[in-house]
């Protein structure tokens, strides 16, 4: 059935379209309701039914004969290690750890920190966490420990785990050290911390509260799964939102499980063993969906790639896991392929492998410029598809479905939306506008199922975050426009979140920071283009009166700042000092305008606008560093 038909039928009948979907789970009791819309925005997927999500991510599929292929393919080119855990194996694995979980008090309702590399036991912990029905909240490696302590504050986990160490490109690094600062600073204490150990890094131990992951699971009792409501909450994932506050996304069993699945058949166009590799990591959302449960719940491999598309060894990287592994599918950020691009431009390393098995690469997480594109599709001869989606949203909400049918492609385009997704451009009003109209991009409720159910332990801000600006529609904060053939273009965020590489950032998380510096009275940090990145931050800072400052040496004290709260992954480093920042009258700061002439669009200046001799000076500011061109 073509694209229009089926994506018709899951708005005009959402109940039928997704109870359909849902038969493709193991239920223990099949749901009541598909959809609970009794009391908006707060939509319930599934009620009544009761699953466990890893049941149907691994015991089902070795109930089903797949005991013995291969579930997870550990590869780690800086360690020199590749591994392969067969379903079996994993359902053994993880029923142990569920039981050392059990052991240390961890149960059905109770929350879980993860703070892992890219290995198989960052799964294994999730997968162990959904068997009991504890929720997870795995938090990104490359964090500071501040930003891991605001994490344990807020989701005031009974336990964390993580591991002595991660290889980050290169470098060796010690995480127990950081996540020792991080309980230290934090206000909520955890009962426990398992580690696991790792033969390149010791951890210490600290006795009572530390316990070794090998130990443990030595002793404990594999368990069994327990069943868990559709709507029970599977896991949080902190994502930045516009202050230095992270949103807790919080995601419920049944209908992550339903969609999830769905998608790898009908987005992804894989089947029941095929090798499907997400190069991202596991504290992402990426890395949540579609290294762990997506590929899992669908019986296919999955691949933890723990190095990075350069330098490990060389820009031939991505296309030797392809070759070695048999990948069909790969999922990757645009800006790995512009550092492969970089680094081999004719791209010569990738006609050295035999790629016969690779079928299609997806590429999400920041805007696909036409240029990398284009160098993709013409060095791989695959379909090369652009998608579009969120940490919210858990799974893609425009695409070209291509297990449903391949759609032409247009550059610069995700294609249109996702069956259960009705996309809308509405302007300021919200007043809806038509094709080719540039304006918010808003998603009519309710959401498909596997969407955000709530913000965790804040309805509150759910509501305020994305509901009311737009009644009756998800606001998406990004902005864009829907041509008059229904393709969907995403032009970028309308707030100040930022996308580095891939990495969702918030800039007002940077401003808080750089402004508690003694020399600094105001600033505003703005996304900039970067060719490699796609966005960089760039503080614009004005000192406080009678202060002067060696710009560099400033730029550099900020910059360490920035990375010691946030982590080097905020990747701030450029700080122009200004005499004063553009504003209203009403003395608001004018971000977006900024935004505009730092990434060389264009923009209509402001009436509201205080003195526009300012914008004029930041301007060239922006200038002098090789922005606002
Ligand atoms: N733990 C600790 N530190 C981490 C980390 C982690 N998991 N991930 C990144 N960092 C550090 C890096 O080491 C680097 O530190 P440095 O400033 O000391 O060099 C910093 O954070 C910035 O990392 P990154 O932006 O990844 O830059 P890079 O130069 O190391 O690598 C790319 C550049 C393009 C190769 C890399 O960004 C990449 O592979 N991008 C693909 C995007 C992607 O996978 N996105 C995921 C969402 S789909
Ligand atoms: P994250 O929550 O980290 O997945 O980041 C989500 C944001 O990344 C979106 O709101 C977009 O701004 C951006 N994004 C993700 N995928 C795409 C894409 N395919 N095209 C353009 N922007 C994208």
């Amino acid at each position: 059935m073509p694209y229009n038909d089926i994506f018709a039928r899951s708005i005009s009948n959402p109940e039928t379209f997704w109870a359909e979907a849902g038969r493709a789970i193991d239920w223990y009791q099949e749901p009541e309701v598909i959809i609970d819309d009794t009391n908006p925005p707060f939509y319930r997927w599934f009620t009544g039914g009761r699953l466990n999500t890893c049941y149907n991510a691994v015991d089902r599929h070795v109930a089903d004969g797949r005991a013995e292929q291969v579930a997870i393919i550990h590869d780690s080119p800086v360690t020199g290690t590749i591994s392969r855990i067969t379903y079996g194996e994993l359902q053994e694995r993880v029923a142990r750890f569920a039981g050392a979980l059990r052991d240390k008090g961890v149960d059905k309702g109770d929350t879980v920190i993860i703070y892992m590399p890219m290995i198989p036991e960052a799964a294994v912990a999730m997968l162990a966490c959904a068997r009991l029905g504890a929720i997870h909240s795995v938090v990104f490696g490359g964090f500071a420990p501040s930003e891991l302590a605001q994490r344990i504050d807020h989701a005031r986990p009974k336990l964390l785990v993580t591991a002595s160490g991660a290889i980050e490109g290169t470098k060796t690094l010690a995480y127990k050290p950081l996540v020792d600062k991080a309980l230290d600073i934090a206000g909520h204490a955890v009962d426990s911390v398992i580690v696991f150990g790792r033969d390149f890094v010791e951890a210490d131990l600290r006795p009572g509260r530390d316990y070794l992951w090998q130990d443990l699971v030595a002793a404990a009792p594999p368990v069994d799964c327990v069943p868990v409501e559709a709507t029970d909450p599977l896991y949080i994932l902190y994502t930045s939102g516009t202050t230095g506050m992270p949103k807790g996304v919080m995601r419920d069993n049944g209908g992550h499980a339903v969609a999830l699945h769905w998608s790898m058949k009908n987005v992804y166009n894989v089947e029941p063993g095929d090798v499907f590799w997400s190069a991202s990591d596991v504290g992402w959302v990426v890395g949540h969906s579609y290294i762990v449960y997506a590929p899992l719940l669908a019986g296919c491999t999955t691949v933890f790639y723990e190095g990075k598309p350069i330098g490990t060894p060389d820009a031939g990287a991505f296309w030797r896991v392809i070759a070695e592994h048999g990948v069909k599918t790969l999922f990757t950020a645009p800006t790995a392929f512009r550092a492969i691009k970089k680094e081999d431009p004719q791209g010569e390393l990738c006609r050295t492998y035999d790629l016969s098995c690779f079928e299609a690469l997806y590429l999400a997480g920041e805007r696909l410029d036409p240029d990398t594109y284009h160098w993709a599709v013409d060095l791989l001869d695959v379909p090369v598809i652009d998608h579009w989606w969120q940490t919210e949203t858990g799974w893609a909400i425009v695409a070209n479905c291509r297990g449903i049918q391949e759609l032409p492609v247009k550059a610069g385009s995700p294609t249109k939306p996702v069956p259960g997704y009705d996309v809308r451009i509405v302007d300021e009003s919200g007043k809806l506008l038509g094709a080719n109209q540039e304006g918010n991009v808003v998603i009519k409720l309710p959401l498909p199922p596997g969407t955000l159910a709530s913000l965790w332990r804040d309805d509150e801000k759910f509501e305020k975050s994305y509901m009311t600006t737009f009644p009756g529609y998800y606001e998406t904060s990004d902005g864009g426009y829907i041509d008059e053939d229904g393709y969907v273009y995403i032009m970028g965020r309308m707030d100040d979140v930022i996308n580095i590489a891939g990495h969702r950032l918030s800039t007002g998380a940077m401003e808080e920071i750089i402004a508690t510096h003694a020399d600094v009275a105001e600033c505003a940090v703005i996304g900039a283009a970067d060719q490699l990145k796609g966005q960089l931050p760039v503080g614009l800072v004005v000192l406080k009166a009678g202060r002067s400052r060696d710009s560099d040496e400033l730029a550099a004290e900020l910059a360490g700042m920035v990375r010691a709260s946030i982590g080097p992954i905020a990747c701030y480093r450029t700080t122009v000092v200004v005499d004063r920042l553009p504003k209203t009258r009403s003395g608001k700061i004018l971000r977006a305008t900024m935004r505009a002439i730092a990434n060389g669009k264009e923009y209509r200046m402001p009436s509201t606008i205080d003195d526009p001799v300012i914008l004029d000076e930041v301007t060239d500011a922006l200038k002098g560093l090789g922005f606002a061109g």
